[in-house]
């Protein structure tokens, strides 16, 4: 059954649903070699890095897992200096890089918004345009992102969560600042601006349904997505959704390693079913598998995420429990994720940018 549904050119929902309620490791290593192989058509053996720099944990939002949520008072809060951030992407410019990752918690105001675009053309001019950059700042004005972009950044992740309405809503408290609506259109925005667009989903979230998951890859072909970034949900014990998953005994090991396999299981269909996408081995995976980085490329993924923030600040941006990487530099990061990317026969682009080839295309036709 799985081997008929891998040989066809084209899945149906149900196929896809199929694929990912497979629940035996035979047919998993059927699916797993099948999405390798429609990587190495598409995209080859090669891993891209973007050095994620996590540059503040202060946030307005008060998403019910996450670990930095506003409500969170036990979280000390700090912003980067400009010059701590510039000491960042100049380590990722001489390191060969390529391309960085701007994350932080959400903030829409005046200060936060120019003191970016400040951040983003000082590192042009430091790397002479020389690094790709990414943002990771979440809703923004269409205005916002249009100044962001013409200061010279170019690809926006922003994750839809869940494309269930339903559970979005569980997920997040009900006011104007967590509307599903208003993200969706953000991720238009980003697109008509011109950014490489990236969204994702968590996978295992309580309540979520194989269908669920099924519709968040067919949404990211309904939305041409370039880059997509997704990874299991991992409790974050301080948050209403981390207390509530605990003491609905939901966060057993057993159910921690099915949320991995159901993340692997969502990477290697989506490059099936969308090819020549950028997809993300993400750091939740290695969170709750040692090996999961490594599965994740195994699986179809081709961009690895290495965290370059400052060491002082790694441990104060925790989205979830047991990030792995928190008491590392990122010498030792660079050395440690290589090594994983060679485990599994490959190598990494560096000084390459590792653009989406599904972005390469569309810009071509349009
Ligand atoms: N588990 C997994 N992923 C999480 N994120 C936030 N909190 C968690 C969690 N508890 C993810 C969200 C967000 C991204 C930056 O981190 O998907 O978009």
């Amino acid at each position: 059954m799985i081997k008929e549904i891998l040989q066809k050119n084209q899945l149906s929902k149900e196929d896809i649903i199929h694929l990912l309620n497979i629940d035996n490791e035979s047919d998993m290593k059927l699916l797993v070699d099948k999405a390798y192989e429609v990587k190495e058509n598409y995209i080859g053996k090669k891993s891209y890095y973007r050095g994620l720099i996590e540059l503040s944990n202060v946030c307005v939002k008060d998403c019910y897992y996450c670990g930095i949520r506003k409500s969170d008072n036990n979280v000390q809060r700090f912003n980067m200096t400009k010059d701590e951030i510039m000491q960042m992407a100049k380590w990722a410019y001489e390191n060969n890089y390529a391309s960085i990752v701007l994350q932080s918690g959400e903030r829409a105001d005046e200060q936060f918004v120019s003191f970016i675009e400040d951040v983003i053309k000082t590192i042009n001019e430091m790397s002479n345009n020389g690094l790709g950059i990414t943002l990771s700042l979440g809703e923004q004005s269409y205005e916002t992102y249009k100044k962001w972009f013409a200061a010279g950044s170019h690809r926006y992740l922003l994750r839809i969560e869940t494309t269930n309405e339903n559970l979005y809503k569980n997920l997040h408290p009900s006011d104007e600042l967590h509307n599903f609506n208003d993200r969706l259109q953000c991720l238009k925005h980003l697109r008509e601006v011109g950014y490489q667009v990236g969204t994702g989903v968590m996978i295992g979230l309580p309540n979520q349904t194989t269908e669920d998951l099924a519709n968040d890859i067919l949404f990211y072909e309904k939305m041409d997505i370039d880059m997509i970034g997704m990874g299991p949900y991992i409790v974050s014990k301080d948050t209403p959704m981390g207390v509530d998953v605990i003491n609905k005994n939901l966060n057993t090991t057993e159910m921690q390693k099915e949320r991995v396999n159901l993340a692997l299981k969502m990477i290697a269909v989506t490059r099936i079913y969308l090819k020549d996408v950028n997809i993300a081995a993400t750091t939740a995976l290695q969170s709750l598998d040692g090996l999961g980085r490594e599965k994740g490329l195994k699986a179809g993924a081709n961009i690895l995420m290495p965290i370059i923030t400052l060491e002082e600040y790694r441990a104060k941006y925790q989205l979830y429990d047991n990030k792995p990487c928190i008491e590392d530099n990122s010498d030792k990061c660079k050395v440690c994720l290589t090594g994983r990317v060679k485990s599994v026969g490959e190598t990494v682009g560096f000084g390459e940018r590792g653009d989406s080839p599904h972005f390469e295309k569309r810009i071509k036709i349009s």
